[in-house]
């Protein structure tokens, strides 16, 4: 049987025959079926490459992933291309997260997580997770007959073989690295470890770059590992977080860690974790340097907790977020929309010192594709308390944000966006107190992206069950004078 092929063959047929108008019009979602973590993030010979964990037969996860692969030449025009991996080896049943490189020799590297998992008879599940490599020319990928090439013999005893996986690999000064999560053993709490290799089969353990040494997570999931100009990031999502810090979504987050690595020991040295998206549904990101020297991101758009909520009649579900560049200021990581996004700007309206005493809509601000900005600040002599902004609104549903000075809090309410009610639906955050408050809207047909003071906090949400003519924009803001920056948005639809 070949799995590769049968499934190429399934996405071809049905993918297609989903209309571009019931997909995202500028976010990634998959050719048909289950879409979770990006994968693969990188550029290959000048075009784009990114894969995504997948599961075409049904809108739901299981453990037998595929990679699902898209390329673009822009960051913003994709196209489909054919799944590039399925589980059809020995050891492995499902083929999870990993990442990409441009080998030495000029192929295509991938490497990802090889997920083994058997029934035994008594009912006790066997479960092992190896990391394996595969090879490519940006179009066919063949998997290496060494596989795995890390394994459970080069795993220190404190870590569990069963929670091993999502490397990301790069290569510098001639030698390859990874990172890799992991989980110990004994305190049940995620880690992330690395390896080294001089030729990419044989690799050898590092050491502990970064350990939950708090309630930060049972596993920390789908490392990144990279530098803006002289600061190391460590990004990793992860589960089964207990706090009541608000800046830490409970249950599953994403966290960065902003440092300092030495790569000739080793050791990295962080400071206190940030949360990366403080809003509803964001993990599991990835992020890649452009050929101009940008740090681009690109992440999940579903809070895994809300995996079984595929609105029944969709024939897919999961996106991705649009890409972000990522940014450091004042120690702060920032994210932003990609510049490119310009390229999709149809119909731009700029209004300066708008008032909004009572709940105000404004002529031409409005729309369900948008990239919106609006900055509050003072009106002369008078003083603001709070800024609300209804959007995606046909009066009965929408999806509003509010941002109070008096105590610096800001309120992302979904609970009229008819999603279902076990999710969660209200966020709170203190983002400090501030006389000016800017905030950047991208709204798309099932989700928005929200970038509070030039990108200091993102909040993302998805708004699956929002009606699609719901696209009203409404402000409030007694007492302040408000700039509003409004581009239409064409849509992107992904190629076959
Ligand atoms: C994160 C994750 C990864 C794993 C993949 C499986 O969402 O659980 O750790 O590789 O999804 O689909």
């Amino acid at each position: 049987m070949d799995r590769l092929h049968d499934l190429q063959k399934y996405e071809d047929e049905h993918g297609r025959k989903i209309a571009d108008e019931n997909r995202p019009a500028f976010h990634l979602s998959p050719q048909i079926g289950w879409l979770n973590d990006p994968n693969g993030f990188s550029q290959y010979k000048g075009i784009y490459h990114l894969f995504y964990q997948y599961n075409p037969y049904g809108t739901r996860w299981d453990y037998r992933m595929n990679w699902g692969h898209w390329t673009s030449s822009d960051l913003i025009h994709w196209k489909f291309e054919k799944a590039a991996l399925a589980p059809d080896q020995p050891y492995e049943d499902g083929v999870f997260s990993g990442s990409a490189i441009t080998d030495k020799d000029g192929s295509h590297l991938l490497m990802y997580t090889a997920h083994y998992e058997k029934e035994e008879i008594c009912g006790q599940t066997i479960r092992r997770e190896t990391q394996c490599l595969a090879r490519g020319d940006g179009e066919n990928y063949i998997k290496l007959e060494g596989n795995p090439v890390i394994d459970e013999k080069d795993l220190p005893d404190y870590c569990d073989e069963r929670d091993f996986r999502d490397p990301k690999i790069w290569l510098e000064d001639g030698t390859y690295y990874a990172v890799i999560a992991a989980r110990n053993r004994h305190t049940k709490k995620g880690m992330v470890i690395l390896y080294a290799s001089e030729d990419a089969r044989k690799w050898s353990y590092k050491g502990i770059l970064e350990e939950n040494k708090g309630a930060l997570g049972t596993m920390w999931e789908c490392p990144d590992f990279f530098s803006i100009k002289d600061k190391n990031i460590l990004t990793v999502a992860a589960m089964g977080v207990r706090t009541d810090n608000p800046v830490y979504r409970n249950g599953f987050t994403t966290f960065a860690f902003v440092g300092e690595y030495d790569s000739k020991t080793g050791s990295f040295t962080a400071g206190e974790p940030q949360g990366l998206d403080l809003g509803f549904d964001f993990y599991a990101p990835q992020s890649m340097e452009t050929a101009d020297g940008r740090r681009i991101l690109v992440a999940w758009m579903q809070a895994p907790e809300s995996g079984g909520s595929c609105p029944e009649e969709m024939k897919w579900f999961g996106m991705m977020t649009f890409p972000r560049e990522i940014s450091i200021r004042k120690g702060i990581l920032c994210q932003n929309p990609i510049e490119e996004i310009r390229e999709l700007y149809v119909d731009s309206v700029f209004q300066k010192k708008l008032a909004a005493d009572a709940e105000t809509e404004f002529e031409a601000i409005n729309g369900r594709l948008l990239d919106l900005t609006v900055t509050v600040h003072e009106r002369e002599d008078q003083n603001w308390e709070n800024f609300s902004m209804k959007f995606a609104s046909n009066g009965k549903n929408y999806v509003r944000l509010t941002y109070r000075k008096t105590d610096g809090h800001l309120i992302v309410d979904r609970r009229k966006a008819g999603r279902s009610a076990s999710l969660c639906d209200v966020r709170e955050v203190d983002i400090g107190k501030r006389d000016t408050f800017k905030v950047r809207l991208l709204l798309d047909r099932f989700s928005f992206e929200l970038f509070v003071n030039d990108g200091e906090k993102s909040l993302t949400g998805t708004i699956y069950e929002l009606p699609l003519d719901a696209e009203g924009l409404s402000f409030e803001a007694a007492g302040a004078e408000m700039d509003i920056e409004k581009h239409a948005m064409k849509a992107a639809p992904v190629a076959f």
